[in-house]
């Protein structure tokens, strides 16, 4: 169950013996198996469920590929702070720190227009908005090992922003390769996600009971438990309580 206090985002487990731990949880870095797996989606999830707990939650993009200007309607800043209401009237931009033309890798799209991105501009920033909200929700670009400049990939931008990832999958047909994947990638690097969330956008029609399988693959062979299902939402403003529950349950 996840509780805010002031300023704070806080998570109550239960221990083994039953007991309850406070954990302190730090930022949240919305990871995905691939590019338009729902990672936005679930960043805007994420976004409207902190602010109903009270808290002060921040959405960032610290990468931008295919767009020309974070007002830009394809921008995934822009889509949060249409659907989020507390941000309406605030400033996509503030959320984008790098934004690049091209719609590729942001290592090629940054090159293409002769610049750098450098971890260590990003990392100013996270630490500057993490004295201000929490938590935050930092989304990533693609997924993890694309690369971000000649040196680094995603995945190496989740311990500098002290982050738990939370994996977005695809609920249907190839996922269970793809979020096992991504888990060894995390595991790898001694990183532990903070929980795994299906999506099912109705891009593709996914039997109920194919993405039960698909489900107690990714659990049985990977130890983490699925959150749950986020299915085809109408109205982004407005997404149904069933989605609030994943987010609850993670
Ligand atoms: N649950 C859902 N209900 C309806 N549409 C969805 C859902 N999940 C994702 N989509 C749609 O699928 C598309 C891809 O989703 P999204 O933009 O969240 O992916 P992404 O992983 O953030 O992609 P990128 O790598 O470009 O950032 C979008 O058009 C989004 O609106
Ligand atoms: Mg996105």
């Amino acid at each position: 169950m996840i509780y805010c206090l002031p300023h704070r985002f806080i998570k109550i487990a239960r221990g083994r013996k039953g007991e309850y731990i406070i954990k302190q949880t730090e930022n949240i870095f919305v990871i995905g198996t691939d590019t338009g797996v729902g990672k936005t989606v679930l960043s805007l999830l994420l976004m409207q469920f902190f602010y109903a707990k009270g808290c002060t939650p921040f959405y960032l993009k610290p990468l931008q590929t295919g767009c020309t200007n974070p007002y830009d309607t394809d921008s995934d800043a822009g889509f949060i702070y249409k659907y989020v209401k507390h941000l309406k009237k605030k400033d996509p931009a503030d959320s984008v720190i790098y934004c690049f033309k091209n719609p590729k890798a942001p290592y090629f799209a940054a090159h293409n227009e002769k610049k750098k991105i450098d971890l260590n501009v990003i990392e100013k920033v996270i630490n500057e908005k993490s004295l201000l909200y929490s938590p935050l929700v930092i989304e990533a670009a693609g997924g993890l090992l694309v690369p971000i400049n000649e040196d680094l990939m995603i995945i190496d931008m989740i311990k500098p922003a002290d982050a738990r990832p939370i994996i977005a999958t695809r609920a249907g047909l190839g996922t269970i390769n793809h979020t096992l994947l991504t888990i060894e990638a995390l595991s790898a690097r001694k990183i532990e996600p903070a929980g795994v969330v299906f999506i099912d956008s109705g891009e593709k029609y996914t039997s109920k009971d194919m993405i039960n399988e698909n489900i107690e693959a990714v659990e049985r062979f990977s130890g983490i438990k699925v959150s749950g299902v986020i299915s085809k939402i109408q109205n982004f403003a407005k997404p149904c309580q069933d989605c609030y529950q994943v987010i609850e349950n993670l």
